[in-house]
């Protein structure tokens, strides 16, 4: 069996003239950030995954690969070993909501939030990722794909890392994928990941995309410390989220209960645009420009060259 070193290579390729990455080969202990040692089809597709197994140069933990994506936590191989996530996780875990996403679930922010809906959205962040096309992107928390499958539609990347912590959510991209008459799978993974310990290491990314996630993450500072982290200088950081101001600011008791419902649903609710660019400036990211639309809002913020 051939063993390629994913990190071959790495240093030497990171970036061509027009300063994206050329490099594909980004996956990374989640333990250690060291890059993995792949055995194996060494082709970066979503079909290499099921033949796949990876091993940490470093600590020499192995990932492997199951039918449909890798899974890189860091919890991966514990057998006696569980723990549980907070509820804003843990609901789309469930095989009922995987499948519900893209059949409703996902329209009804549009109708309350006033998000544009994927192909609008998609061409919002094409403006925001304009001076990274053509290197990689991560589309983290990426659900059931809906994005990650038009950005490699578009072919305007050169690699798409579909990442998400919920098992269902990474199968129900797959069973899209399968059903899609010549969809390019080379150059695009699936991988389940923890938002605040991402599997790559520090500044190979040339993109990271978040829609409609962060408002669901157990720690929104650690996840974006964790995404400027794998951002290289000049890369960039799109995301979607909401704003509770307008009219819902003046409900009563909203910005001192707003504590206790993160606590209990484990997710964060944002009450006005300044929160957001202090937490992309807190976790090392500049630049912060944002487009709004009623509740929803698209952000975009650099890491610094
Ligand atoms: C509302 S969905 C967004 C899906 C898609 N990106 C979109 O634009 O519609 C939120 C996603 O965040 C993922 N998520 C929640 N907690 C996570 C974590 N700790 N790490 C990675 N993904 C997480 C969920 O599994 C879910 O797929």
């Amino acid at each position: 069996m051939f063993v390629y070193l994913l990190h071959i290579g790495f240093q030497d390729s990171i970036s061509d003239v027009q300063g994206v990455s050329t490099c594909k080969n980004i996956l990374a202990c989640p333990i250690c950030y060291v890059p993995l040692i792949w055995n194996g089809d060494p082709v970066l597709s979503v079909d290499a995954a099921p033949r796949s197994s990876l091993q940490c140069g470093s600590c020499k933990k192995s990932y492997f690969g199951n039918d449909t994506h890798l899974d890189l936590t860091v919890g991966s191989g514990a057998k006696e070993y569980g723990e549980d996530k907070p509820a804003s996780t843990e609901i789309f875990r469930t095989p009922l909501v995987s499948f519900l996403y893209e059949r409703g679930w996902r329209h009804s922010f549009s109708v309350w939030g006033g998000f544009p809906g994927p192909e609008g959205e998609f061409e919002l962040s094409k403006e925001y990722l304009k001076p990274v096309l053509g290197g990689n992107i991560v589309d983290a928390s990426c659900g059931s794909g809906l994005f990650s499958r038009l950005f490699t539609k578009s072919g305007l990347f050169s690699l798409v890392v579909a990442l998400d912590f919920s098992e269902n959510m990474l199968r129900q991209c797959y069973e899209f994928i399968k059903q899609e008459e010549n969809f390019p799978k080379e150059n695009f993974i699936l991988v389940r990941a923890d938002i605040s310990r991402l599997p790559f290491p520090s500044r190979s990314v040339d993109a990271v995309h978040a829609g409609a996630a962060i408002h669901c993450w157990p720690s929104p500072s650690a996840a974006v410390a964790e995404i400027s982290r794998v951002l290289r200088p000049g890369g960039v950081f799109v995301a979607t989220t909401y704003i509770l101001d307008g009219p819902y600011s003046a409900l009563p008791l909203l910005r001192p209960l707003r504590q206790n419902i993160g606590q209990i649903s484990g997710s964060h609710i944002f009450l006005d645009e300044r929160e957001l660019k202090d937490l992309c400036n807190a976790c090392g990211l500049v630049g912060f420009t944002c487009t709004r639309n009623r509740r929803f809002v698209m952000i975009s913020a650099t890491k610094p060259s």
